[in-house]
């Protein structure tokens, strides 16, 4: 079937059919994402237009400058889901603790963790951004508690992003394939644009901060180093690119393939990006499109967390290069 028209809506309960999250509820949840995504899109188009660029003065409960976007996008996917009945429990990367959503309960049994606005460092200057989302289900009777958010990542049962770049896109997964949507602004509407995405095994692109070098543990340092020696039969030099927003990034390798690192480093073994609603979500994307996420040495998906805030080293991309990265990183190359 052509399914090139098939909204978001149509296309989970007429595809995902037999799957855990294949539900009225499910589909409707992420119809609310797509709005959270169509009017960040909105503003977005128009910052430089509004007093909505720079920093808000503020740190968030990461020790990191809040821009006045990030509060914005955070208040954004709080507002789209009040009095939804969908989700019980928020929890975001600029709040320190869960929001309970009561009004929503007994019905809402979803709970939804995000990163509101990805690649913050990019809204003065016209970068690409991202929202990315992890749904878990809570299957309790007396209304989830703070430690029911902090789960391993193969107990979410679907996970996205939506990237705000030159047209704004909404990646998704239940554990039935990645799916892209893009979003048409004549019609305000997310129609299918790829369906089933495969990447590459192996790619020819790392992305990766590499003024960081420095700080690196010596394995991320000799891979690195030899991704730029030059040899053709195995792509080498790799391209680097590298935007700054992790769910540009990843993006990018789900079409080519290749490589993003956020790695240990000797003085910060714990990275920078947070697993629960980072890493985790991103790695069951990649994984469903054939890909791999790791830390260098354990299965992103497979870490129990500790932690609503938690950090983690990331690798993440074609499964041939993590698994060539992991390989360095534990010495055996
Ligand atoms: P966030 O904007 O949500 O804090 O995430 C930023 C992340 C990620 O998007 C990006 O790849 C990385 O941090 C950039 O960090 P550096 O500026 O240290 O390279
Ligand atoms: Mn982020
Ligand atoms: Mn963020």
């Amino acid at each position: 079937m052509n399914r090139k028209a098939f909204t978001l809506a149509r296309f989970i309960t007429e595809t995902q059919a037999g799957y855990p999250a294949a539900t009225g509820e499910f589909s409707a949840l992420l119809v609310q994402i797509g709005l959270a995504g169509k009017i960040l899109t909105r503003d977005l188009r128009r910052a430089g237009l509004l007093d909505i660029l720079g920093a808000t003065g503020e740190t968030n409960v990461q020790g990191e400058a809040v821009k006045k976007l990030d509060t914005i996008a955070n208040e954004t996917l709080i507002k789209v889901f009040q009095h939804t009945g969908l989700v019980c429990a928020l929890a975001s990367e600029e709040m320190e603790k869960p929001l309970f959503l009561s009004e929503n309960w007994p019905h809402g049994k979803y709970m939804l963790l995000f990163d509101p606005l990805d690649g913050s460092s990019n809204t003065d200057v016209n970068m690409p951004m991202g929202t990315i989302f992890s749904v878990l289900h809570y299957e309790g009777a007396a209304g989830p508690a703070a430690e029911d958010l902090v789960r391993g990542g193969t107990q979410q049962v679907a996970a996205g992003y939506l990237m705000y770049g030159s047209s704004t896109v909404l990646v998704f997964t239940s554990g039935k394939g990645a799916h892209e949507f893009t979003l048409d602004p004549d019609l305000g509407e997310y129609l299918l644009s790829k369906e089933g995405i495969r990447m590459p095994m192996k790619g020819a692109v790392y992305s990766a901060n590499e003024g960081n070098a420095c700080k690196w543990v010596p394995g991320v340092r000799r891979f690195i180093d030899y991704l730029k020696e030059a040899d053709k039969p195995t792509a080498r030099p790799y391209t680097l690119r590298y935007s700054g927003c992790l769910v540009a990034d990843v993006h990018r390798l789900l079409t080519g393939g290749g490589i993003y690192l956020y790695p240990a480093e000797t003085n910060k073994p714990e990275g920078k990006l947070r697993l629960l609603y980072e890493a985790n979500p991103l790695a069951m994307v990649v994984e469903q499109a054939g890909g791999r996420a790791s830390t260098g040495v354990e299965r992103i998906l497979a870490i129990t967390p500790e932690a609503l805030h938690q950090r983690v080293p990331l690798l993440i991309g074609s499964g041939d290069d993590v698994a060539m990265a992991e390989a360095f990183i534990q010495g055996k190359r």
